[in-house]
């Protein structure tokens, strides 16, 4: 198997800067050797580029929305050229605005193959505002939104067909801070969203479970993990903290339970901050998850 990573060095999307240096800060952490560790060939695309951040307020309720559109075009360029050919795309953000580029291609490319598409996205946050919920114009809370129909036209277009997915085929994980209007938008259009009070309550086995259910060996599972999803204190270089995440077990069942799917077909990692990091141990951290995510396990499980 060919795993390409695609480095996406902008914060155009997040309320603090610094996530533009989340692709570099993966690959001093040794991503590369890591994933070649697990019998991966990897070639690295390097990174893409784009406009600058002008750090501007919002206008009608989005900030940079120009620039959001330029790097999501890229983005979305890039992993659709991945997918062509045959290479399995990681795209290494950035913030999770980039979400709307690399899951808008994943689905085109699910559609053009007649693949099914689940995606699952491990977030404290559920990333489902439109400008006009939006407490901060940022459009790294809008993606999951865009990518259902409701956003701006440049950036729900950005695939081709509108929406890009339904809401059905997404799975929400880890999730623990919703805006006011947020919450009511998530409930009217029904998004499955398996918050922190539901894994306290049933544990992350049972959430895995349900969350990869219903998959068959013609889907394409899409993960996009925002690194806040993990509790801040394992977790700390994040723009976006939110306490009371997964724990470093609960993470890791999550990433094996993914991986004993097999049929994971591409892979974002997002708002990682090197700028509000500790020595790069939330890039370690999320680098050891990755290796999980690709199939590292203490011994070999006949089970599965
Ligand atoms: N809900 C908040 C907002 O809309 C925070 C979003 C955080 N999103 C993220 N990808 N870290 O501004
Ligand atoms: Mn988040
Ligand atoms: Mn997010
Ligand atoms: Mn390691």
């Amino acid at each position: 198997k060919i795993v390409s990573l695609i480095g996406v060095p902008t914060d155009i999307g997040a309320g603090a800067r610094g996530a533009s240096m989340g692709p570099e800060a993966l690959r001093v952490a040794g991503l590369i050797p890591a994933l070649q560790g697990h019998g991966l060939q990897v070639l690295d695309r390097g990174n893409l580029s784009g406009p600058a951040n002008p750090w501007q307020p919002p206008v009608e309720g989005y900030r940079h929305l120009p620039e959001v559109v330029q790097w999501n075009q890229a983005t979305h360029e890039a992993v659709y050229a991945e997918l062509a050919a045959g290479h399995l795309p990681i795209m290494l953000g950035g913030d999770h605005c980039l979400g709307i580029g690399s899951i808008s291609a994943v689905a085109r490319w699910c559609r053009e193959q007649g693949k099914k598409l689940r995606v699952l996205w491990l977030d404290a946050h559920a990333d489902f505002n439109t400008n006009e919920l939006t407490p901060s114009g940022n459009v790294h809370g809008m993606p999951v939104a865009v990518l259902c129909g409701y956003g701006p036209k440049e950036l729900v277009e950005i695939g081709g067909t509108v929406p890009a997915i339904k809401p059905g085929v997404v799975r929400q994980i880890g999730i623990r801070s919703v805006d006011q209007g947020e919450k009511r938008f998530v409930h009217e259009v029904g998004l499955e969203v398996f918050d922190m009070r539901y894994i306290d309550e049933m544990g992350m086995r049972h959430t895995m479970e349900l969350a990869l259910g219903l998959m068959d060996p013609n889907t394409h599972l899409h993960v996009s993990f925002d690194v806040d999803f993990l509790d801040p204190e394992i977790a700390p270089g994040v723009g976006t903290t939110v306490p009371g995440g997964p724990t470093y077990r609960e993470a890791q069942l999550c990433m094996e339970m993914i991986a004993d799917t097999g049929l994971l077909g591409s892979l974002d990692v997002v708002e990682l901050n090197p700028a509000l990091d500790v020595r790069n141990k939330t890039a370690d951290l999320a680098v050891d998850l990755i290796e999980s995510l690709f199939g590292k396990s203490t011994l070999m499980r006949k089970d599965r």
